[in-house]
């Protein structure tokens, strides 16, 4: 609706199993389908939007910073606000304001989380009546990952066949509840930005890596592997395919040329850890994933918390360790929550935001 501010929360995902390559780069389709949990606090993002006749044209701050709309990656991400108005008949212009809980360089995937509220607010505010899978599908053609975030709890997003991408969607296999037992901690080994997208990264991969010739076909069949294991809380196999995949994910960035090197040497140490603490258990009781970045997702049940987060805070390299849980799909806030922009000055509301997710 026009001339109203229209608030949302949504979270960053992991991925159990990963996307790293587009079959087509334009409407960002995968070559494989993706596994991943939705996050809990304290890992969110909070998008304001307002659709004002008062503007004269788009804009969107994130974190405080104005995004430069005549950077093509930024016009390309956010051509979806574009789309969102052709569905809604609308021309006017849009004013974007977005926070995340979190710091975007602490490799939590925060344009992930970023995208999948934007999709949801945009279509709540332009008043279209679009299902949770619709929105996944245009989260995607912002960022690919987003489209996971869409749905709370633990979501697989299928790679779909058509050329158009309308099967391409995210679609949950269980909500947030499903696996109360389940833990996230996240071990921060660095916070500075990476040195190439995964954008630009997967492209190069897709392009340069003769390895990456079987990663599609691998991830396929551990993907299906997951959702049944994820069914069936079936933890030592969730386990074993989640670092598996990521360490298929990661050598198919190493085959790279020139290769790419998100993990670092505390990375490595962590996972020679998680192995040490595994076998001295005599069973698989943690597991680690990592994106494109070096710190560690380590997934375990909250019975072995304490002992997987003292092995893994004693790592020497690791800043700090949060620890999140599966976690809710986005939702309007109230206004008693507090929105980020003033209606009645359509701009941005300065300072961090006020309310809780
Ligand atoms: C390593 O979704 O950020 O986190 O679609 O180009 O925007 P684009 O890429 P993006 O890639 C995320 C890759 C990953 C794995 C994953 O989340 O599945």
């Amino acid at each position: 609706m026009e001339g109203k501010v229209y608030t949302a929360v949504g979270s960053p995902n992991i991925a159990l199993v990963k996307y790293w390559g587009k079959r087509d780069e334009k409407r960002i389709l995968p070559h494989n389908s993706s596994i991943s949990i939705t996050l809990s606090l304290p890992l969110y993002t909070k998008t304001s939007i307002l659709f004002s006749k008062k503007l004269r044209k788009d804009e969107i701050y994130i974190n405080g910073m104005k995004q430069d709309l005549d950077d093509r990656e930024a016009r390309e991400r956010f051509s979806t606000i574009d789309k969102f108005r052709e569905m809604a008949k609308s021309k006017t212009k849009a004013l974007v304001v977005s926070y995340n809980s979190f710091p975007s360089s602490a490799g939590i995937a925060s344009s992930a989380s970023g995208a999948a509220t934007l999709a949801f607010v945009a279509s709540k505010a332009l008043g279209l009546s679009m299902s949770q899978r619709e929105m996944s599908i245009m989260a995607r053609q912002i960022s690919g990952s987003a489209c996971r975030s869409l749905f709370g709890g633990f979501v697989k997003w299928e790679k779909g066949t058509r050329r158009d991408g309308s099967d391409s969607y995210a679609r949950q296999i269980a909500d947030e509840n499903h696996w109360p037992a389940l833990v996230n901690l996240i071990a921060i080994v660095s916070k500075s930005k990476k040195h190439i997208s995964s954008r630009a990264g997967m492209k190069q991969t897709v392009g340069t890596s003769s390895l990456y010739k079987s990663r599609p076909g691998y991830a396929e069949t551990a993907s299906a592997r997951l959702e049944r294991a994820i069914r069936a809380r079936d933890f030592e196999t969730l386990a074993e395919i989640t670092m598996k995949d990521s360490n298929s994910m990661h050598a198919t960035m190493l085959d790279t040329w020139p290769p790419i090197l998100y993990m670092n040497d505390v990375s490595r140490r962590i996972v020679l850890r998680i192995h040490e603490l595994n076998e001295n258990a005599g069973k698989t009781i943690a597991a680690y994933t990592f994106d494109a970045g070096p710190n560690a997702h380590i997934i375990t049940l909250n019975k072995h918390k304490k002992k997987v987060l003292n092995a893994v805070s004693s790592v020497s390299g690791v800043i700090e360790v949060l620890e999140s849980r599966p976690g809710r799909g986005p939702r309007l806030v109230a206004d008693r929550e507090g929105h980020l922009i003033d209606r009645e000055t359509a701009k941005p509301i300065v300072g961090r935001p006020r309310g809780k997710r």
